[in-house]
């Protein structure tokens, strides 16, 4: 054997022997301290660019390398929305896991729901590349990604293949699991791309959402107008409604809005609710508008929508207003911004049912999820309310008994 075979055979052996001792002192961790050391990745994930960040932790889910939560999460965290059980009201924004590739991985971090997408029809590359920056003084992102989407036939394959890992493993799947349809660049006709995804990705999804918010494709966010958006609305639930469900029925079916619209848009939008009667809104996408420091930020002229702290205040007054106009009758989903406890409990009290989350994820690491969980549960218990749906529009009834005007929410931004 030749002295360089051998030298790779014992530097193989030091290796594997380094492997197993680290696998070793990795079983003997808390859950807790799991969670910690994953986050304390972070700083290394980020000397990378952030969109091959972004690839190495779906695939670090994907492979089961995250820390999986085993703590059950407390009763006051439990809530229960068309038909479904929440174990607890945090969820994974659309858009970190586009292609459904690493649901296990991402539900196990203890997340009471996700979503998955945003799905396009057929599968598109999006934007040129770069097409994600950090701003990491202020925590926040801007994207650009513009739907890039391994399309509707790859998702569906991922997400039956899970089901079907469900099936035998139940347990894999503690949270709900919604998918977010997005349409083409090219496709001219919306509505149509909204119903193919519907109907080949809605029998495995707990709720659908109609996403027409994203900045990154000429023309969505018109669709957010009051024809548009009605016309849109009806014709995909008019097609979900003459589809066969079987005994789980129809998912629910969502519209998930920008937070830049107008108080014109924002009544027009209570209108269409109102007259689809569409089962739920998500207040928001992320923005592009560039609040507070971000437009003095060396990255804040990039184009494409801004998410992270910065968009917290204005998400949330956003939310705040859909609760208003939509009389608290329409259970909403709050997003953007959000990074603590304290941040998901405001989104709540101003009308928020559920709330998600995606750039804390990216900044904080999977040590976020527990650490919202229990500031949200202390926030509950501090102010008096036994659960979150006691909580869910607090600040308006506050605010004089009725669903009055309120305050501004948030940090400022
Ligand atoms: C890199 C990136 C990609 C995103 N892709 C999508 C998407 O495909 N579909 C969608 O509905 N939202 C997408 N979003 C928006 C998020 O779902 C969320 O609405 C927004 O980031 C605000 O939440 P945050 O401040 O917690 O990040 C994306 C956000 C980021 C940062």
């Amino acid at each position: 054997m030749s002295k360089l075979v051998r030298r790779l055979r014992g530097a193989a052996v030091a290796g594997g022997a380094a492997v197993v001792t680290a696998l070793g002192y990795y079983t003997t961790l808390d859950v807790q301290k799991k969670f910690e050391l994953a986050s304390a990745t972070g700083p290394l994930l980020r000397t990378l660019d952030a969109e091959d960040s972004h690839r190495l932790g779906i695939l670090a889910a994907k492979w089961g390398l995250f820390p999986r939560e085993t703590r059950p999460d407390p009763d006051c965290l439990r809530v229960q929305l068309w038909g479904r059980t929440f174990p607890n009201p945090i969820g994974l924004a659309a858009g970190f896991d586009k292609d459904a590739e690493a649901i296990k991985g991402l539900m196990g971090l203890g997340l009471g729901f996700m979503e998955v997408g945003s799905v396009t029809p057929k599968p598109q590359p999006g934007n040129d590349k770069p097409r994600v920056f950090r701003l990491p003084e202020l925590k926040a992102t801007i994207n650009r990604y513009g739907f890039n989407s391994a399309g509707a036939d790859a998702a569906a394959h991922h997400l039956e293949s899970f089901w079907k890992r469900v099936e035998h493993h139940p347990d894999i799947k503690p949270g709900v699991l919604g998918v977010n349809l997005g349409k083409n660049k090219l496709s001219e006709d919306a509505a149509d791309d909204y119903a193919i995804g519907l109907m080949k990705l809605g029998k495995y999804a707990d709720f659908v959402v109609i996403n027409v918010s994203s900045p990154n494709t000429p023309g969505l966010r018109a669709l957010q107008g009051r024809q548009q958006l009605q016309d849109l609305v009806t014709f995909v639930k008019t097609t979900r409604d003459n589809l066969d469900w079987g005994p789980g029925g129809p998912p629910p079916l969502l519209v998930k809005i920008a937070p830049d619209v107008s108080d014109a848009d924002k009544a027009d939008i209570a209108a269409v609710v109102a007259a689809t009667q569409v089962d739920g809104l998500v207040v928001g996408n992320t923005t592009i508008s560039r609040p507070g420091a971000v437009a003095e930020h060396p990255q804040g002229g990039e184009a494409g929508g801004l998410s992270g702290p910065p968009l917290l205040s204005l998400s949330t007054q956003v939310l705040a207003d859909m609760y208003r106009l939509t009389g608290g009758k329409v259970p909403l989903i709050g997003c953007g911004g959000v990074s603590s406890g304290e941040d998901a409990y405001a989104k709540i009290r101003a009308g928020a049912s559920l709330v998600e989350l995606y750039t804390a994820l990216a900044y904080e690491g999977p040590a976020v999820v527990p650490a919202i969980k229990q500031q949200l549960a202390e926030c509950l218990a501090r102010d008096g309310f036994a659960n979150v749906a006691d909580a869910v529009g607090a600040d308006h009834k506050a605010a004089g008994g009725g669903l009055k005007r309120s305050r501004s929410w948030g940090r400022g931004g």
